[in-house]
């Protein structure tokens, strides 16, 4: 997939989608840095060679400053950087509190922006910008209206962002994953079930077949990063089996 020797970052590395986007580019030859508020010296340690793993809020600025710093000296500079860390929060819109709802914004919507804003001076040589946003970030998921919110400003932020760094060699483009079989969709099926009365389970085989896979979206944040999609800048693109376009 040409990320042979591409320095890449993966926020949220640590497990879930992150660790299944980090396990493909290390696969294809890529010297990987994992940033993430938790498990990321661990992850690092796992896959060997010469990862490396820096604790990372990325709603933090001093936090972000400090991981791209140590993330630049390692590397040497940056190639590619996929925007995974991401948080949920579960509830009608109106019940939600303030805190969870600026958190969801902070970490999935600023947490992105921060790590670019540090991470574009990496990126001397040109590269990719993988956003992982979501369906909720293109259509209206019940009970996750903050994170639908913050994943739709993802998106449209992909978008400014592959128009800004064009002439710079940088391309951006964003991943919006529908359910995929990982500790935050784990974390739904019990809060949904709670909310609604509902199995999300069913609704899930209802509409999108199964679960995805972390391998799945990694997959597709692999071909993004590589100069195989050198001329694929600025879109969204959904990882769902096809839920997004299922209407009956
Ligand atoms: N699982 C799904 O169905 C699904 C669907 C659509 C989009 N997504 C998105 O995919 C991304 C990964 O989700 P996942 O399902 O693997 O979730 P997860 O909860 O399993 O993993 C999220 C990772 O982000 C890290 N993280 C959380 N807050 C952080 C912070 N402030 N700073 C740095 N790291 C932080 C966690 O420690 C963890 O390693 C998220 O952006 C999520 O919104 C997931």
């Amino acid at each position: 997939m040409m990320v042979q020797d591409k320095r890449v970052l993966v926020t949220g590395g640590g497990r879930g989608i992150g660790r299944g986007i980090v396990d493909a580019f290390v696969e294809g030859g890529a010297r990987v840095a994992i940033a993430d508020i938790a498990g990321a010296e661990q992850a690092a340690k796992e896959i060997g060679a010469d990862a490396v793993g820096v604790t990372c809020d990325v709603s933090s600025s001093e936090s972000v400053a400090n991981a791209l710093s140590v993330v630049g000296e390692a590397l040497g500079g940056l190639d590619i950087v996929v925007n995974n860390a991401g948080v949920e929060a579960f509830g009608p819109l109106h019940e939600l509190s303030e805190d969870a709802f600026d958190k969801v914004v902070s970490v999935n919507l600023r947490g992105t922006w921060l790590v670019y804003k540090h991470a574009v001076p990496l990126m001397q040589g040109g590269g990719a910008i993988v956003n992982i946003a979501s369906l909720a970030g293109i259509v209206g998921f019940p009970l996750l209206g903050a994170y639908a919110a913050a994943k739709a400003g993802v998106v449209r932020m992909t978008e400014v962002m592959a128009i800004e760094l064009r002439d710079l060699g940088v391309r951006a483009n964003a991943i919006c994953p529908g359910f995929i079989d990982t500790p935050m969709i784990r974390r739904a099926f019990d809060d949904f079930e709670a909310a609604t009365g509902q199995p999300l389970a069913e609704i899930i085989t209802a509409r999108q077949g199964r679960l995805g896979t972390p391998q799945e979206v990694a997959a597709l944040a692999l071909f993004l990063g590589s100069d195989a999609a050198a001329f694929v800048n600025g879109t969204a693109i959904t990882v769902d089996g096809g839920m997004n376009v299922n209407r009956i």
